[in-house]
């Protein structure tokens, strides 16, 4: 009896599936206005998983892409459209300017940034770098422009382990930066010998192993899919770990009904696309006794919305720009990872 009473406040104070957002009348028209102005400006909107649905739809129904960061990097970079606008945070607006400098890359706000690059200032990487020139720089994706210029790999975290463990068979050391999840789980997984920067990502961190296991006791047969930006004991209870593409694949390949997600809960809408006839419950964040500090999606991928994307459009605001001689040093690493071939 205890048991049940256990089950149903898990249940009511935990367990969030997902639902889908739907659209005003009002919304209905600005979608509208949007796909006009995409059409007269020559425009592509490319869209993270993270952002809201109906970004992410609008994306899909106007000839864009809705993707992880490496498959953004590289749709923008083919695109025909003379303009990217990039739905979601800086670092993925610098690089689709880095791939494609001809372009203009706008993006609904440029004030949309990420814990993990706020945490590996330029300079201060710089000096880490200069202190242990024995090792080969690989920096994620998610770091400014001026990191990038100072690596000799950029990668996603959809083919971090597949670089890092052909570092590591050719006998290199890795230094790596920021995320210290993502690196010590790559280090893991391949042997690679790394010395981590110490940042985080402020939304998979809040991700507890406590939170899962309660969940688990309500859907003993669910599967838990998890992002590896967030702590190891997460890590840990994984059916399946990986980047946001990685994981909707994952939903698909898995026999569960049931899958608790472990990251942003944006992914939601590709991925109840992908499997409709499965249940997804969201990761609870916080763990114990939360107080609800995160909720599982990003403040800044959060930023971008309807209103600021018809503004930039409009009037084109937000345009990204970087330096040339930065950008030219951090095509190096972002060249090799989008010419990477796994042979794995
Ligand atoms: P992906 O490369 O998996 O899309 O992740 C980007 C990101 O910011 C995760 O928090
Ligand atoms: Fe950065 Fe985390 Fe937001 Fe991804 S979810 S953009 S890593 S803060």
């Amino acid at each position: 009896m205890t048991e049940l009473l256990d089950r149903d406040q898990v249940r009511e104070h935990l367990v969030r599936p997902y639902t889908p957002q739907s659209s005003s009348s009002d919304q209905k028209r600005q979608i509208e206005r949007i796909k006009q102005l995409l059409i007269e400006r020559d425009a592509t909107l490319v869209a993270h998983y993270y952002t809201d649905d109906v970004l992410q739809s609008l994306a899909e129904a106007t000839g864009g892409c809705v993707a992880d960061s490496l498959e953004m990097a590289r749709f923008g970079s083919k695109s025909p459209s003379s303009t990217l606008v990039v739905a979601g945070v800086r670092f993925m607006g610098e690089t689709a300017k880095m791939l494609s400098p001809e372009k203009r890359i706008l993006m609904p706000t440029l004030e949309a940034t990420c814990s993990l690059d706020i945490g590996c200032p330029a300079a201060e990487f710089s000096a880490f770098c200069d202190a242990h020139p024995d090792r080969t720089v690989v920096v994620y994706a998610n770091t400014s422009a001026e990191v990038k210029a100072r690596a000799d790999w950029v990668v996603t975290s959809a083919i971090a382990l597949d670089v890092v463990a052909h570092l590591h068979e050719k006998g290199e050391k890795v230094l790596w930066a920021p995320d210290k999840h993502l690196g010590r789980y790559v280090a893991e997984q391949t042997g690679a010998d790394m010395l981590m920067w110490d940042g985080a990502c402020i939304v998979h961190e809040e991700f507890k192993a406590k939170g899962i296991l309660d969940i688990k006791r309500v859907y003993p047969d669910a599967a838990v899919l998890v992002h590896p930006e967030s702590p190891q004991s997460v890590v840990d209870l994984a059916d399946a770990t990986g980047s946001t593409s990685q994981l909707i694949n994952a939903a698909k390949a898995l026999p569960h009904d049931t899958l608790i997600v472990a990251t942003d809960r944006g992914i939601f809408y590709k991925m109840q696309q992908a499997v409709p006839e499965k249940l997804l419950v969201e990761a609870p964040t916080g763990g114990n006794g939360a107080t609800c500090r995160s909720c599982a999606h990003c403040p800044w991928m959060a930023m971008n919305a309807l209103d600021n994307l018809e503004q930039c459009l409009k009037e084109g605001l937000g345009e990204v720009t970087v330096d040339e001689a930065v950008r030219v040093k951090a095509l190096v690493g972002l060249d090799r990872m989008l010419a990477f071939k796994s042979g794995r």
